[in-house]
């Protein structure tokens, strides 16, 4: 392929790989499958590979997160970012409305676009010839923070606009996360010990304070555009065309919540609609915008110094209540963590009776200065158990109690420790029965293995009649054991079995996912099943191996390492082994000319950094393991090279010196 071949082929697969990126991520109608793209997507990387100069920022491939930052510049915006004023009850809207009659001199109704308020951060992008070239926060309203980098990662944000698009266009918005992608993501966190986000707001806009946007790049986070700064193209004449208008420039625009009302009753009716409306969103909304339709009256009425007059935040209620803390009960987790839980006298919180609260750690009760026996706030934000906001230290009587930090287990009377940089405290006791049953609940989740029917009533069955010992002991229950719990039918016990059954032949990454090692959330279960391929494999893997994979840090390596070398663990795995669970083989990082293929390097190349020359390798498929071993294809030895030249030497594997190497690349991309 020349340069001119390349080019073109390059224009359309960016054009291709923009299309499919907006009919799944805009509209959520994908027309292709996964793979598919995937294969668009290293098309257009290797043409990139090969001929640098096409890499232009509005490539599909820029998404995926640039340099890190050292700090963000800050960027002024050219029309202030106005906020807005708030009003709760209808009185106070219907006062609104007519302030705005009144301002414009006028009885008739005036018609109200009524949009979802978003609980999540303000964005401003500004395109120039349709390209996206700045993207900042709202800050202070007058400057924001550049968040450019980061702002590009996110897949529903165009970094082109589609055909017609005006010379310049500031786009506001507000960037936020589904709470089901929220739960996945505090999920995680709380897998590998780290700090969970209170809300999807927080979460949200942790992710774009990020300084390297390659950590932003994976969250899940999404766009709804709804306004306008500067903007140089003709001027819609209502709210709702430039909606529409946003729209067929291939932004994301939330117009199925959005609604054109005529007078200030119907404001109200849509308001109550989303109130009951508002728990079965997938995304958190803390109340409507309401905004005068038409742009010419929202000029005549302008704006006052931080607000405009012709839009106010109409907000539901906050989800708080106040209550006491009754009780506080420690809970053990799978991984051993402990976790102070609140009990509360029980109360309601918009439509929904809540009587445990997550105090989360130490940190936070010393954060917060909670005593049991407090009166405190709590709110429901997002995630189902709710959080202690506020504690209201003015109704303290003096029989309040601090919450002590535990010195061993609730549960199995182990010694608890806290670990360096930790925030919990965990039980150290390996048999320890809350650990076993929080492990065999996650071995059987949705996510892992996958086992329908075997929740909470029935692991505590299995332990309580001492049923099991560990996750293998699943694969050997009869139905002589099932009959055993109670309330147990034939029927019941039948499908119990067969989906347990129906589980060994899950896909590989679940079942590493399900096993539970420490720090291998989701994510990584399918990078490790993707790179090595089995499980013998993996099990073999030294921390040198897994270290040369790009998302695996130390902490892991040594997690997983630590895992296979524990006797008990091997024990289990063969246990389940023999009783034929059989994770499915994942086919390793598709295709590629090199794939299967495996490459070390040693000693310091010249032309290119050792990390560069990994995935150059890992683009062709092939993989960049960290020691040498029988299995090794090729050590490529820089200068200095030594025990791992040493050892390719003794077993043979072919030996490559930079030239040689750089050689066998260029021939191997030509493919
Ligand atoms: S319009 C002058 N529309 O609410 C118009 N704002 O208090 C100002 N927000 O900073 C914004 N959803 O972060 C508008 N549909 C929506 C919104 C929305 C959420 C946020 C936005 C803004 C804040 C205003």
């Amino acid at each position: 392929m020349d340069r001119n071949q390349a080019s073109r082929r390059h224009a359309d697969l960016s054009r291709e790989l923009h299309r499919h990126n907006y009919l799944y991520h805009t509209l959520d109608q994908p027309e292709i499958s996964d793979s598919e793209y995937d294969r668009l997507f290293r098309e257009l990387l290797e043409i990139e590979k090969k001929f640098p100069g096409l890499v232009t920022p509005e490539s599909p491939s820029q998404r995926v997160g640039g340099a890190p930052l050292e700090k963000f510049a800050t960027v002024r915006h050219t029309l202030p970012m106005l906020s807005l004023e708030n009003v709760f009850t209808r009185d106070d809207m219907v006062e609104f409305d007519s302030r705005v009659k009144r301002f414009l001199g006028s009885t008739q109704d005036v018609d109200y676009l009524c949009e979802l308020k978003m609980d999540g951060v303000a964005v401003e992008l500004v395109y120039r010839d349709g390209r996206f070239e700045i993207g900042s926060t709202r800050g202070d309203g007058v400057t924001g923070e550049n968040v450019t980098s980061n702002l590009r990662t996110i897949p529903s944000i165009p970094l082109v606009l589609k055909d017609a698009h005006p010379g310049l266009l500031e786009v506001r918005g507000e960037i936020y996360m589904d709470l089901e992608d929220f739960r996945a993501f505090n999920r995680e966190r709380e897998e590998k010990a780290e700090t969970v986000f209170a809300n999807p707001r927080n979460a949200t806009a942790g992710s774009l304070r990020q300084l390297d946007p390659a950590v932003t790049a994976r969250r899940p986070l999404k766009i709804f555009c709804f306004g306008v700064g500067a903007f140089d193209g003709e001027d819609p004449p209502t709210h709702f065309a430039l909606l529409e208008m946003f729209r067929s420039l291939g932004l994301r625009t939330n117009q199925e919540e959005t609604r054109v009302v005529r007078g200030v009753r119907r404001v109200i009716d849509f308001f109550e609609e989303m109130a009951g409306r508002r728990e079965a969103l997938p995304y958190e909304i803390d109340g409507l915008v309401v905004k005068v339709n038409d742009r010419n009256l929202q000029r005549e009425l302008g704006e006052k110094t931080r607000t405009p007059r012709w839009a106010v935040a109409f907000k539901f209620p906050p989800r708080q209540a106040e209550t006491v803390i009754e009780d506080v009960q420690l809970q053990v987790g799978r991984t051993g963590a402990i976790t102070p839980v609140a009990r509360l006298r029980p109360v309601e919180v918009s439509g929904v009776t809540v009587s445990r609260a997550s105090l989360h750690n130490w940190d936070e009760i010393a954060r917060l200065d909670v005593l049991k026996g407090d009166h405190v706030v709590v709110e429901r934000a997002g995630d189902v158990i709710p959080d202690v906001v506020k504690v209201l230290k003015e109704k303290r009587s003096g029989q309040e109690h601090p919450i002590p930090f535990p010195e061993s287990c609730p549960e199995c009377g182990a010694p608890a420790a806290r670990i360096e940089g930790e925030v919990v405290p965990r039980c150290q006791g390996l048999s320890c029965p809350a650990r076993l049953k929080e492990s065999i609940k996650h071995f059987a989740s949705r996510a892992g293995m996958d086992i329908e029917g075997l929740g909470d009533r029935y692991v505590d069955q299995l332990l309580r009649l001492d049923l099991v010992e560990n996750v293998a002991d699943l694969y050997r229950l009869s139905k002589e054991d099932l009959f055993r719990f109670e309330r147990m039918g034939d029927k019941l016990a039948e499908n119990l079995l067969s989906a347990i059954e129906e589980s060994k032949k899950r896909p590989l990454s679940r079942f590493l996912y399900a096993l539970g090692i420490r720090h291998v959330g989701q994510h990584l279960a399918r990078v490790l099943a993707r790179q090595f391929g089995s499980l013998e494999q993996l099990a073999r893997a030294s921390h040198e191996e897994l270290l040369a994979i790009h998302e695996v840090g130390p902490q892991v390596a040594d997690s997983v390492v630590n895992f296979f070398r524990s006797e008990e663990n091997r024990k289990t795995l063969g246990q389940m082994e023999k009783a034929g669970v059989m994770p499915r083989i994942e086919a390793r990082r598709a295709g590629g000319p090199l794939s299967g293929q495996s490459f070390v390097f040693t000693g310091s190349l010249e032309r290119l950094t050792r990390k560069e020359a990994q995935e150059r390798v890992e683009k062709l498929g092939a993989r960049a393991a960290g020691s040498v071993s029988k299995k090794t294809d090729y050590v490529v030895a820089g200068e200095d090279a030594g025990s791992k030249l040493a050892r390719a030497r003794e077993l043979g594997v072919k030996i490559l010196n930079e030239e040689e190497f750089l050689k066998m690349m260029d021939e191997v991309e030509e493919q």
